[in-house]
């Protein structure tokens, strides 16, 4: 039977997580919207999140976007291509807590492994087959292949990919729990650094030689 004490430093630690987890999302908005002004942004740019335009000159567009309307050229070596909707591209979404992103896919094509620190993202596909996976912080690999219609949620800041496994084209859309989801994809994030990640940290991390580390950073280096 824990003591009173134990009980009250449990209680304490677990108010501490919960506050952590609510400090993890957005933040609750205090206004019914706050349509991002990204004229603002470009004399103070924003901390975490766009001023608000003035709300007498709101208008129903504001609310409105056509960002992710037209398929995107898949015509690259992944074969893949990804249009935001972000608080950037729909200032509407400001401080809104939601963002989308509309993914085309040529046959094979891949969107490599990567992660999003701000948010879950809920895939649903709309055309075609995609295998989507994500690891866990454990290295276990969840994996399904998603159908038309059907969804698969990629929880918070967790690696993940998806291929076009089908016979044809495929899309699907993304929806995330932050208008601002950020993307770190670490093929990226390692050989098309600027500055360059030092040469050690890379031979070391990969267990492999200078040539062989000189020769991803040359794949990676147009991107
Ligand atoms: C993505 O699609 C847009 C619109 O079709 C195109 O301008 C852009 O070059 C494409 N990006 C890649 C990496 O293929």
């Amino acid at each position: 039977m824990a003591s009173a004490a134990t009980r009250f430093l449990l209680l304490r630690a677990m108010l501490l997580a919960a506050a952590i987890a609510g400090v993890l999302s957005d933040p609750t908005p205090l206004q019914d919207f706050c349509v991002g002004d990204l004229q603002a942004a470009t004399t103070s740019p924003p901390v975490d999140g766009f001023a608000c335009k003035p709300q007498a000159s709101v208008v129903d567009d504001d609310f409105f976007s056509t960002a992710i309307a037209a398929a995107a050229s898949t015509n690259n070596p992944f074969g893949v291509n990804s249009t935001r909707a972000t608080a950037s591209t729909f200032p509407g979404l400001n401080t809104l807590g939601v963002s989308i992103t509309r993914v085309d896919m040529a046959p094979g094509g891949l969107n490599p492994p990567h992660s999003h620190p701000r948010a879950s993202e809920l895939v649903m596909v709309l055309k075609g087959e995609v295998t989507v996976g994500f690891t866990s912080s454990v290295n276990r690999l969840y994996s399904k292949v998603v159908r038309e219609n059907e969804l698969f949620i990629v929880p918070r800041g967790l690696q993940h990919f998806q291929l076009n496994t089908g016979a044809g084209d495929a899309m699907f859309v993304a929806m995330f729990d932050s208008q601002s989801p950020g993307v770190v994809t670490p093929t990226f994030a390692m050989f098309a650094t600027k500055p360059a990640m030092p040469m050690e940290v890379l031979t070391k991390t990969f267990l492999t030689s200078e040539d062989e580390v000189t020769a991803m950073r040359s794949k990676f280096a147009g991107f």
